[in-house]
């Protein structure tokens, strides 16, 4: 049995401090995402709190979706949630909130229906809406648009108390174009596809304010207390390849080349799903250090095609990739297939992870088996 007190949470001081992090105790991830000998793989989920579990839908019941992200005590409890029900078996936790604050960062609404998704009621339909966007406007602060996440990471940094480094995230350029543009999740993307067809000089105008959002939005993260940041171009599997390397890698390297111009030792991952024909562009024309795969790619077969990519000349760590859905299957077969993919990974430069995230009907309990399964299969 699971139960929240909210009172309990709301009634936890905000600690705003940035001076003073407690020490980290387990720094696994970031060693292995900076490409350092470890013991064994680290391990997380994407979207590790979420619905699944019992204790965030308590949270949920009570406090819709953007408001849990804008209450520093409310995201640092759903931070918080998995790394304390799995207790040691986490190595890293990710800030609570949504790539969709970008977009609402550059002043679109965007509501969360429940069991429909994102919703935007005023999407882009054509390049003149670009002029709606706030980013332009004279005295724009990103930081003051996004100041609420920073309070919620600095504030989760303490809550912590140095057990697992905590991740920062945004969404990439052609995955928030994407919402933008369709309104919300769409089948086929017919309607921000087209864009890049008709309208490719407003498209490429579009992807270049969003990343320079994105880019200054992580650097703010970063400053708040994230100690490695994630990219998300969730929707990267839309583009074909001649696409991506137009309209979704460039941005993605934009992005990176400008934080680790202010953060080189900073880990970077980016996660573009679906783009198994990019990976060696990812790897030798980006300065991501992680490369997450999803769980259509067969990890020996990209770590060989990344080495081959960047030739010795930096070391590219690859995340992922069980496909989300063995959590479906029973306890053994969990094992014998978490087991064969750090088998097919290797020991060294990999951190373990699901190929895409949690879904809600996940059973709790099954992820465990998975977790624990990465700590027996891939000690060295
Ligand atoms: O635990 C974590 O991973 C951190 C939190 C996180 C959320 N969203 C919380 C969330 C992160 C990293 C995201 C990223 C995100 N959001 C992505 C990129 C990753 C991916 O899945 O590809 C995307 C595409 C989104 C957009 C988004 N937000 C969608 C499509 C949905 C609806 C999902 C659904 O099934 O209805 C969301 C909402 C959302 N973001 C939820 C959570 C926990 C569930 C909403 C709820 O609580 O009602």
């Amino acid at each position: 049995m699971v139960t929240v007190n909210l009172d309990q949470v709301m009634a936890q001081p905000v600690n705003l401090d940035t001076a003073a992090f407690p020490p980290l105790t387990n720094d696994l991830y970031l060693r292995a995402a900076r490409g350092e000998p470890t013991e064994r793989a680290p391990v997380w989920c994407m979207r590790q709190a979420g619905r699944y579990l019992p204790e965030f839908r308590a949270i949920r019941v009570e406090n819709e979706f953007f408001k849990v992200c804008r209450t520093p005590a409310l995201a640092t409890e759903v931070t918080v949630q998995p790394i304390r029900r799995y207790a040691g078996l986490l190595d890293a936790a990710i800030i609570f909130s949504d790539i969709l604050v970008i977009p609402q960062a550059m002043g679109m609404v965007v509501q969360m229906v429940p069991g429909k998704g994102p919703h935007l009621p005023e999407p882009l339909r054509s390049p003149e809406d670009l002029h709606r966007l706030t980013d332009k406007q004279p005295g724009y602060s990103v930081d003051k648009e996004l100041d609420y996440v920073y309070r919620a990471i600095t504030n989760t940094r303490h809550a912590l108390e140095g057990q697992v480094p905590l991740l920062g995230f945004v969404g990439a350029p052609w995955t928030l174009m994407a919402y933008m543009v369709e309104g919300g999740g769409s089948k086929t993307f017919a309607l921000a596809k087209s864009w890049l067809f008709k309208h490719p000089v407003a498209s490429h105008e579009l992807l270049t304010r969003i990343a320079d959002v994105a880019a200054e939005f992580l650097v703010g993260q970063i400053r708040a207390g994230a100690q490695a940041v994630q990219v998300f171009e969730s929707w990267a599997g839309e583009l074909g390849p001649q696409d991506f390397a137009a309209f979704s890698l460039p941005y993605l390297a934009r992005i990176a080349a400008h934080v680790k111009a202010k953060y080189p030792d900073v880990p970077m991952t980016v996660f573009a799903k679906g783009a198994h024909y990019a990976l060696e562009q990812l790897a030798a024309d980006t300065l991501y250090d992680v490369i997450s795969l999803d769980w259509t790619v067969d990890p020996a077969v990209a770590r060989s095609r990344v080495d081959a990519a960047v030739q010795g000349r930096r070391t590219v760590v690859l995340q992922g990739n069980l496909d989300p859905t063995v959590l479906f299957g029973d306890e053994q077969t969990i094992r014998e297939r978490t087991r064969e993919m750090c088998r097919a990974f290797g020991t060294q430069n990999h951190i373990a992870n699901l190929g895409h995230g949690m879904m809600p009907s996940h059973d709790p309990e099954l992820l465990r088996v998975f977790l624990e399964s990465v700590h027996e299969a891939s000690r060295t």
